[in-house]
């Protein structure tokens, strides 16, 4: 099978895509995992070196090789990838390809993101206050692409388990 999960950062893409991929014996990626082995440099580095245009191109070039290059997967991409160059098409009308949108609200995404927004370039300078605006704003902008995602799973306070049993009824 080939599997995409996305949603914004914070909503738990690649915890969930590592566990599923192991329930269904599949392969994991994670493509900003993919863009710091290829690069060889962290996401963090390439934008500060290199600029967002620069990773967005990357990220769109990555896509398009991994999905050539393999057949059977569980992706996890960018919060991003969706949103940029054209690559929500690409997902959309890749044969065979079921993409799952990971959505969480804007309070849970600012609970996960609060501490953890150091590696994340596009939030790293944000107060408390500022960053759940900025979530809010980003989240409205993002979604248009996000919901093209063939189904959408609500994550919030779910379990992780039960997360990947919802999106392995959906496999069927
Ligand atoms: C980004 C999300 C990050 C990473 C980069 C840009 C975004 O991935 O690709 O920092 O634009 O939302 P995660 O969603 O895995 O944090």
């Amino acid at each position: 099978m080939k599997i995409v999960l996305l949603g914004y950062m914070g909503s738990g893409k690649s915890t969930i895509g590592k566990k599923l991929a192991n329930k269904i014996y599949h392969k994991f990626t994670d493509l900003d995992t993919y863009i710091e082995n290829k690069e060889g440099k962290t996401i963090p580095e390439i934008f500060n070196e290199k600029g967002e245009i620069y990773f967005r191109k990357a990220e769109h070039k990555y896509l398009q090789e991994f999905l050539n290059e393999n057949d059977s997967f569980v992706l996890s991409l960018g919060g991003g990838t969706p949103c940029y160059a054209g690559n929500m098409d690409v997902i959309i009308n890749h044969d065979g390809l079921i993409s799952f949108y990971l959505q969480a609200s804007i309070p849970t995404l600012k609970d996960r993101l609060i501490n953890n927004s150091s590696k994340r370039p596009l939030l790293a300078s944000l107060s408390e206050e500022k960053l759940i605006e900025y979530i809010g704003k980003h989240l409205f902008e993002r979604s248009v692409f996000y919901e093209k995602a063939t189904h959408r799973i609500t994550v919030n306070s779910k379990e992780i388990e039960a997360i990947v049993a919802e999106i392995r009824i959906l496999l069927h």
